[in-house]
C-alpha cells in the first residue's frame, strides 16, 4: 500500500472550502480531526436507515441498531487489541473516561497512597487526580521533564515506591507533541505494582496501539481526535478491575435485578453504561477506525514524521520564532511563540488568512508556567496535512510579523 495525501484530502469535504477568500489551511487537528465522507455517511445512514434504541426493542430496527452499535465495539476491541470486547466501555470522551477510573479507584485510595502524573498533563489528567487526592488524603506527585519537553526517566523512577497506587500519564503531550517512551515507563511503574492509566487522547491517531503489549491497566481516548464524531470516547480497562469496581452512573441498562428497595448490577460492559447510549457516535467512530485502519499505518507514521521534520526545519530558520517543545520523538505538533507577541494575536492574524491554529494554554496551565510562557500558538497536523499547508503557515507568519511590527 502507499500513501497519497491528495487522495486522502479528497475524502474530507470540509478541507476544500475558503475562509474569507483564502483556502482553508487547517492546522488544528490536535484539537479535533476533520471527518472523512465515510464517517459522515455512516452517521447519516444510521439516522436515515437504522435509528432505534439498542438492546431494548423486539423489532427489526432495534436489532439492526444493536448489531451496528455492538459491531463498532468489536471494531474498537480489535483496533486496540483488547483481550475481550467487555473491556471496551463507551464514554463521552477522554475526560469522562478518566473520571470513571477515578470514581472506581476512589473507594480504594487511602491517605498513604501516592499517585504520579507528569509535568506535561492536560488538565483532564491532572485535576481529576488532584480531586481524588484531596478526597482521600493521598499524595499527588508530578514527574518532571527537561526543558525540551521530555520526561526525566531517572527522576520518574525515583518517585516510584510501594505506596504508588497509580501512574497516570499521556502517551503524547497535546501542547508539545512529545511522544513518551511508554515501553520504558510502564514497566518501571509495574515494577512497584502500580496501576497505569494512559491518556491516549493525542496518541491514538499517531501510532499502532496494542493495549496488551503496552501492559497498562487503562487506555483512554476520544473519538473526535481519530476522525470520528464528538461526544463519543472509549475507556479500555482490564476486565478484572472494571468488573469489581463501583458503578459510576446508575439507571436503565446497567442493572441485573431491581426491586422497590434495591438493585443489583449487570455485567460488563453494560454495568458502566447506564442509559441510552450515543449510538450514532459509536457507529461513527467504528466507521472512522475502519477508514483509518485501511491506510498503510507505517506510511502514515512516516508521512507525519516527515511533516514535523519539515515544519521544525522551517521554524528553526524563521527569525524571531521560538519552538516550545523540542523533544527528539514528537508527533505532528509544532508549538511556538513569536518574540514579543502574544500567541492570541498571532492566532488571530493567521485566522484572517484562513490558517487555523490553536492558541493559549492548551488546557495545560501548569505546563505553560513550568516553561515560563503565557501560552503558545500550536499548529498540529494529521494525515490530510500537506507541505503546502506548512508553507502557508510560514508565509502567513511572515505577514503576521510585518503586521505586528
Ligand atoms: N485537548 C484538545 C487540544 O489539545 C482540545 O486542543
Amino acid at each position: 500500500m502507499s500513501f497519497n495525501v491528495e487522495n486522502i484530502r479528497n475524502q474530507f469535504p470540509i478541507l476544500s472550502q475558503e475562509i474569507d477568500g483564502n483556502p482553508l489551511v487547517y492546522l488544528d487537528s490536535a484539537a479535533t480531526t476533520q471527518k472523512p465522507q465515510t464517517v459522515i455517511d455512516a452517521i447519516v445512514s444510521y439516522y436515515t436507515e437504522s435509528n432505534s434504541n439498542v438492546h431494548r426493542g423486539a423489532h427489526y430496527l432495534a436489532d439492526k441498531a444493536t448489531r451496528l452499535y455492538e459491531g463498532a465495539r468489536d471494531t474498537i476491541a480489535s483496533f486496540i487489541n483488547a483481550a475481550s470486547r467487555e473491556e471496551v466501555i463507551w464514554t463521552s470522551g477522554t475526560t469522562e473516561s478518566i473520571n470513571i477510573v477515578a470514581n472506581g479507584l476512589a473507594h480504594q485510595l487511602v491517605a498513604s497512597d501516592e499517585i504520579i502524573v507528569t509535568e506535561m498533563e492536560h488538565h483532564a489528567n491532572l485535576v481529576t487526580w488532584q480531586q481524588a487526592c484531596k478526597k482521600s488524603g493521598a499524595t499527588l506527585k508530578v514527574a518532571p521533564m527537561n526543558d525540551k519537553g521530555e520526561l526525566d526517566l531517572v527522576a520518574f523512577e525515583a518517585l516510584l515506591n510501594s505506596n504508588t497506587k497509580l501512574v497516570a500519564m499521556p502517551q503524547v503531550s497535546n501542547a508539545l507533541g512529545t511522544i513518551n517512551p511508554l515501553d520504558r515507563l510502564i514497566p518501571l511503574a509495574k515494577s512497584v505494582d502500580a496501576l497505569v492509566l494512559i491518556d491516549g487522547a493525542q496518541g491514538i491517531a499517531h501510532g499502532n496501539v496494542d493495549v496488551q503489549t503496552l501492559g497498562c491497566d487503562f487506555y483512554i481516548f476520544s473519538g473526535h481526535k481519530l476522525f470520528g464524531p464528538t461526544g463519543i470516547g472509549v475507556l479500555w480497562g482490564k476486565k478484572s478491575l472494571l468488573e469489581t469496581w463501583p458503578v459510576w452512573l446508575v439507571g436503565g441498562e446497567m442493572i441485573s435485578e431491581v426491586t422497590y428497595q434495591d438493585a443489583t448490577w449487570g455485567v460488563l460492559p453494560n454495568r458502566l453504561e447506564a442509559g441510552t447510549p450515543n449510538m450514532a457516535g459509536a457507529i461513527g467512530l467504528g466507521a472512522a477506525i475502519e477508514w483509518f485502519m485501511a491506510l498503510d499505518q507505517d506510511a502514515v507514521l512516516e508521512y507525519e514524521k516527515e511533516l514535523i521534520r519539515y515544519a521544525t526545519e522551517r521554524a528553526e530558520a524563521f527569525d524571531g520564532l521560538t519552538i516550545v517543545g523540542q523533544a527528539e520523538n514528537k508527533v505532528g505538533v509544532l508549538s511556538f511563540n513569536l518574540d514579543g507577541h502574544h500567541p492570541a494575536d498571532v492566532g488571530f492574524l493567521l485566522d484572517k488568512q484562513g490558517i487555523a491554529v490553536r492558541t493559549g494554554d492548551h488546557c495545560a496551565q501548569p505546563l505553560m508556567n513550568r516553561l515560563g510562557v503565557p501560552g503558545t500558538a500550536r499548529a498540529s497536523f494529521s494525515v490530510y496535512t500537506t507541505r503546502a499547508d506548512i508553507d502557508a503557515l510560514f508565509n502567513g507568519l511572515e505577514k503576521v510579523k510585518s503586521m505586528l511590527g
